[in-house]
């Protein structure tokens, strides 16, 4: 068992730290963040995260999971630091790599000779290498070895795919490094994917490329089958089952959102572009997302009858998806702006946003207590987020309560047909 550094306790870093402890290995996670720190050493978890509370809780009991400020204590004592801290996007879509660039500078004269620093968040291709010189510039030691180990995993379901992923990914230019890396997945089964370190960094670039690209694709073909008079769930169907195509990541709706496939698209297509490659493909893509979001303004317009001025929207959902808490790059956000936008008053709900959207969106739209609340007196529904509670909700009472009984239902989760008997004017996603 090996002893690890985990820099960062976002989204990434706690689930890695929590499920490395899990493992049996002795985990130190740390952040700048006091506060976040304080709350972790007492168990208390912020993200919303399935299964986490109980394996970060696990882990303190062990004694396998430490929280600590600052990397600069426990680096010292670790055989890998493993990078998680935040890369977003910078001002020309670029990754703005400062977080990873302060770190490696503050460790780089702590660590011991026979480290490995190991970059988890997602980096430019070229950045691991990056990284491996400026902790030479900065002191390390000549031993000190950078191996690439990409993340991918959803929010929501992160320490599922940590102990159960399709492929662990490692890059290295060192051969020893890659394989003592290896070592922290002892248990977990899944194939190992070894390359060089910039290939490692492309994996996880193409990875959600193409799956933004896939869902860019079927929301196109949701388009298409409404201009032509195809239902796109019986579509999706018949696609599935051809295993080039595969299952999964085919839902058709407002378009994708979160701290990932925004921010990664763009950050391959200023790099490819930087190197004087255009990525026609992908900027299609990330055009055809914009365009789903006003989409579903558009139809929610047209069920008004043409205008959205001083209508009374209720809007289902605010995260960027199911089963988070997290409304970074949201399309039911981008959508209740563009309805304000347009004079609408909006009132939403959503099943976890809570307090968090109270905040941040509080003077753009009210936020209602229940699904049933949000749509009193509402003269059109939106479901912009897909979460269950929606999918089972008694339809017939929801009708009773509005103004006017329109369904803008733009994930699909309601049945056309149950909506249209409880007596709702029902427009879905590519479905007739
Ligand atoms: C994604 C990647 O899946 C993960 O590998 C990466 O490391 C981080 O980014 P995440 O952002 O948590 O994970 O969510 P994901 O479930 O992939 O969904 C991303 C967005 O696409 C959401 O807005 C979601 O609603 C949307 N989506 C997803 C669809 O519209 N249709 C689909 O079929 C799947």
């Amino acid at each position: 068992m090996s002893t690890v550094c985990v820099v960062g306790a976002g989204y990434v870093g706690l689930p890695t730290a929590a499920c490395l402890a899990h493992l049996g290995h002795d985990v130190i996670c740390v952040d700048l963040d006091e506060a976040k720190i304080a709350n972790l050493q007492q168990g208390h978890v912020e993200v919303f995260e399935d299964g986490l509370p109980e394996l970060v809780s696990a882990g303190l009991a062990s004694g396998r999971l430490k929280f600590a400020v600052g990397a600069s204590e426990a680096v010292t004592a670790t055989e890998f630091v493993v990078l998680c801290v935040a890369t977003p996007e910078g001002a020309n879509g670029g990754a703005d790599l400062s977080a990873v660039e302060a770190v490696t500078r503050e460790i780089a004269p702590l660590l011991r000779s026979d480290a490995v620093v190991v970059t988890k968040s997602t980096m430019p291709v070229g950045s691991a290498a990056g990284v491996a010189l400026m902790l030479q510039d900065s002191g390390a030691p000549s031993t000190v070895a950078v191996v690439s180990n990409p993340e991918f995993l959803r929010e929501g379901t992160a320490v599922r795919e940590f102990l159960g992923p399709h492929r662990i990914v490692i890059g290295a230019d060192d051969e020893v490094a890659a394989s003592r890396v290896a070592t922290l997945y002892e248990g977990v089964n899944a194939p190992v994917v070894t390359t060089s370190l910039s290939s490692a960094e492309m994996i996880k670039y193409a990875t959600n490329a193409f799956l933004a690209t896939k869902i860019s694709f079927v929301n196109e073909l949701a388009n298409a089958c409404e201009a032509l008079g195809a239902d796109i769930p019986e579509v999706i169907r018949g696609l599935e089952l051809d295993a080039r195509i595969g299952f999964g990541g085919l839902a058709p709706g407002p378009g994708w959102g979160g701290s990932c496939f925004p921010k990664d698209t763009a950050a391959l297509m200023h790099a490819t572009e930087v190197a004087g490659y255009g990525f026609e493909l992908l900027r299609a893509t990330v055009d055809v997302n914009r365009r789903q979001r006003s989409r579903v303004v558009d139809k929610i317009r047209d069920a008004c009858g043409g205008s959205l001025d001083s209508v009374r929207v209720a809007l289902w959902g605010l995260t960027f998806k199911a089963n988070t808490d997290d409304m970074r790059f949201s399309p039911a956000v981008d959508i209740a702006r563009l309805l304000v936008e347009h004079g609408a008053t909006v009132r939403a709900f959503d099943p976890a946003a809570g307090a968090a959207a109270r905040a941040e969106l509080g003077d753009l739209l009210e936020i209602a207590s229940d699904a049933f609340d949000a749509v009193n007196d509402a003269e059109v529904l939106a479901v912009v987020t897909e979460w269950d509670e929606f999918r089972n909700v008694d339809l017939a009472r929801v009708a009773s309560m509005m103004a006017k009984p329109r369904i803008i239902d733009a994930r699909n989760v309601l049945d056309p047909k149950s909506a249209r008997e409880a007596g709702f004017e029902y427009h879905g996603i590519g479905r007739t």
